[in-house]
């Protein structure tokens, strides 16, 4: 790092620079908590654009004008109410610099730039969040899981997650990182499930309807309303938007048989890719096309099985062996991708690949529908009643209910 000229938090630094109004306080929804305080800041003797922060935990972050400027939050640059920016992001020079940089008393940075003497203010906790140091949200599962998910699957009860904000939170993080969960206890009526998930965020309607029940009908258009044994799947990869999550809310499961299977997509990839890496490029760049259709639709979507993110991790599974409508390829290439998807096929069927758990009444097993594959074995119909109502959910309506959550309950 340059050397630094380091300046010690100090009285009305504003009071010197050509500015009309007093500063304001950043506003922002998120109160942007932090254990963590400013010692010491300076600008870089190098690179006059760059903003130097030493904190009370010894670290040191380092913040450029053009992001500081930008994102300035004072009545100037965003609108008093909506909070969005109303700044010209090419108004000011791209030269821009500090003429000056301090410490409140309230321990909150205070910017004075070049030419205009404007004036911008930054919470601790945002500068500790933008720099990468702290609430950065795993944007990624960190552990997937085999059988052994089996033993120390979470339960929720779901009268702790509508009485309290910190079980909720717990809940929808262990959804996003682990993928699989179950809710406990949940009212065992019909359309209950909707009153949950309103909770949390906008549901997911499709043409299966907005709580769609699981039971066998006559006339089905879906193999799920047989008594049939579904296969591990995700659904709907028919979609261009593939649902984030699926909620599945039992209302009663009296039938002999109906276990339900998990297992976790991505484990499942990456075994492929370490253990058979060819296997895994054919089924990571070659399209398969997925198609549903009944008497009013015919939903089409090509995309590899196994769609990865421009860093080579894995993003999304999109496995239906009930919908998988071949692969895309000429002729030549047939063999080889119809012997890479076996492969992935019979990984999914191995036990120490799966999880099985029995659903009971006021239970909602919640999966990550880009992840976990989920499926169930045959059940009998005339041995009693299976029920199911699901629902879908995207991953921006948890991941904006687990932000908003965390404004009120203090960080770690
Ligand atoms: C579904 C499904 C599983 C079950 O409805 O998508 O996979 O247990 N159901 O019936
Ligand atoms: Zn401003
Ligand atoms: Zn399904």
């Amino acid at each position: 790092m340059n050397e630094v000229e380091d300046k010690a938090p100090r009285e009305g630094p504003w009071a010197a620079a050509s500015f009309d109004g007093p500063p304001i306080s950043m506003s922002d929804h998120n109160s942007y908590n932090t254990p963590f305080r400013i010692l010491s800041t300076g600008i870089d003797s190098v690179d006059r654009q760059v903003v130097i922060l030493h904190w009370s935990d010894g670290k040191e972050s380092a913040v450029h004008s053009l992001m500081l400027r930008d994102q300035c939050s004072c009545r100037g640059c965003r609108h008093e109410e909506s909070l969005e920016r109303t700044l010209d992001q090419i108004a000011y020079q791209i030269d821009i610099a500090p003429r000056d940089v301090t410490i409140l008393p309230n321990g909150e940075l205070c910017v004075i730039w070049t030419v205009d003497g404007h004036v911008s203010i930054f919470k601790p906790g945002w500068l500790r969040a933008r720099s990468g140091l702290e609430n950065v949200a795993p944007e990624r599962p960190q552990n997937f899981w085999g059988q052994e998910l089996g033993e120390r699957l979470r339960r929720f009860p779901y009268a702790d997650i509508v009485a309290d904000d910190c079980v909720m939170l717990d809940w929808l993080e262990t959804i996003r990182s682990v993928g699989l969960v179950y809710v406990t206890g949940a009212p065992n009526a019909s359309g209950s499930l909707g009153d949950l998930i309103n909770r949390i965020g906008v549901i997911r309607k499709t043409n299966f309807g907005v709580i769609f029940d699981v039971e066998p009908v006559v006339g089905t258009n879906s193999n799920a309303y047989t008594a049939d044994e579904l296969p591990l799947h995700v659904d709907l990869p028919t979609r261009e938007y593939q649902p984030g999550y699926q909620f599945l809310h039992c209302l009663s499961n009296d039938a002999r048989g109906g276990v339900s299977v998990y297992g976790d997509g991505f484990f499942l990839a990456e075994r492929l890719r370490s253990e058979d890496p060819d296997a895994f490029d054919i089924l990571s760049t070659t399209p398969i096309q997925h198609r549903y259709h009944d008497k009013g639709c015919d939903y089409v979507y090509n995309i590899p099985l196994i769609v990865l993110r421009s860093t080579g991790e894995v993003a999304e599974i999109r496995y239906n062996p009930a919908l998988m409508n071949g692969f895309d390829v000429p002729v030549a290439e047939a063999r080889p991708a119809y012997v890479a998807y076996r492969k992935f096929v019979a990984l999914t069927r191995e036990p120490a690949n799966q999880v099985e758990v029995l659903m009971t009444v006021g239970e909602i097993a919640c999966m990550d529908n880009r992840r976990i594959l989920h499926g169930r074995r045959a059940f009998e119909p005339s041995t009693g009643r299976r029920h199911l109502q699901g629902a879908y959910l995207e991953h921006e309506e948890v991941s904006s209910r687990i932000l908003t959550l965390r404004r009120n309950i203090p960080v770690d």
